[in-house]
């Protein structure tokens, strides 16, 4: 059987350069693999040059698992494009442009940083962001999303009060997607930042057991196991309130808590 190399050769003879710059015995599948340097022939990164591993079943798998990921993150970028839950403030927020006026910002921070450095599929921990408005808790929070979607999980940054009102849009039967569609793609993502848990609209004599609770309790009750991360304005008693029992004890499951303290960036300096 001719190699994909020697077939885009014959192809595009004049087009691409594809040569053979080394062999080895793999050491997973103990095949004797040839690596063949060829370069890519469009889009984007047309031109960079890929090592193609030939005859290395373990290079195979890990080329299919990723190409499965990128479908997947596709498929979860569509359906979340289609409802925004980033507000154009937080759109450009990253660590890079994470500002530490005082001490607890400068632990946040850091806090952060190494969660986004350290995630790992098979040590799920959970963040909770608790504290006043304007903190820095969503900017943190989309900053960790963003810096591991580039280190390629797949990660959906959502605001709770949003992603309620997009559920109920699905009952709506012009919807592109049903209701179980979407709480199987919150309870698989890698990664689920669940911003401004507690900011739901609930009546008061409902809280805790409300149509809500019931929609929280299956995306929360189905992470279990996986990495989520929530921010709250709410402190412990209220939360567990608000959002019932049931799934604040779920909530706070591996789960490390902290809380901000400081200025409101969005009004500061500008008191009249
Ligand atoms: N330390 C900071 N450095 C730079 N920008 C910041 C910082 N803190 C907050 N901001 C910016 O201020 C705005 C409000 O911050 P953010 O949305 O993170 O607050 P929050 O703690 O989530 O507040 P709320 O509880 O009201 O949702 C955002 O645009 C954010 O990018
Ligand atoms: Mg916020
Ligand atoms: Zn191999």
């Amino acid at each position: 059987m001719k190699s994909m190399g020697e077939v885009i050769k014959t192809l595009m003879p004049e087009l691409i350069s594809v040569s053979e710059i080394g062999r080895y015995t793999c050491d997973g599948c103990k095949n004797e693999v040839v690596v063949i340097q060829s370069p890519i022939v469009a889009g984007p990164e047309k031109g960079k040059l890929i090592d193609y591993k030939r005859g290395c079943v373990c290079w195979e798998n890990e080329q299919a698992r990723e190409a499965k990921r990128e479908q997947r993150q596709l498929q979860v970028k569509k359906m979340f494009d289609k409802y925004s839950t980033v507000s154009p403030d937080l759109e450009k927020a990253s660590f890079e442009n994470f500002n530490m006026d005082n001490s607890t910002l400068e632990q946040a921070f850091k806090l952060s940083v190494e969660y986004a450095n350290e995630f790992s599929l098979d040590n799920p921990k959970n963040l909770l962001f608790a504290g006043m408005y304007g903190l820095g808790k969503s900017h943190l929070s989309y900053s960790i999303c963003q810096a591991l979607k580039k280190r390629g999980f797949i990660s959906v940054f959502i605001s709770v009060p949003k992603l309620l009102t997009v559920i109920k849009s699905t009952y709506n039967k012009n919807s592109d997607f049903n209701e179980a569609e979407l709480l199987n793609v919150l309870s698989t993502v890698d990664f689920l930042a669940l911003d401004d848990i507690g900011a739901e609209k609930v009546r008061k004599e409902e809280e805790g057991d409300s149509w809500a609770t019931e929609k929280l309790f299956e995306i929360i009750d189905g992470r279990s196991g996986r990495h989520t991360l929530y921010t709250t304005n709410l402190v412990s008693d209220e939360l567990s309130r608000k959002v019932g029992q049931r799934n604040f004890s779920r909530m706070m499951m591996n789960t490390k808590p902290f809380r901000f303290e400081g200025n409101d960036y969005r009004i500061n300096n500008k008191m009249f």
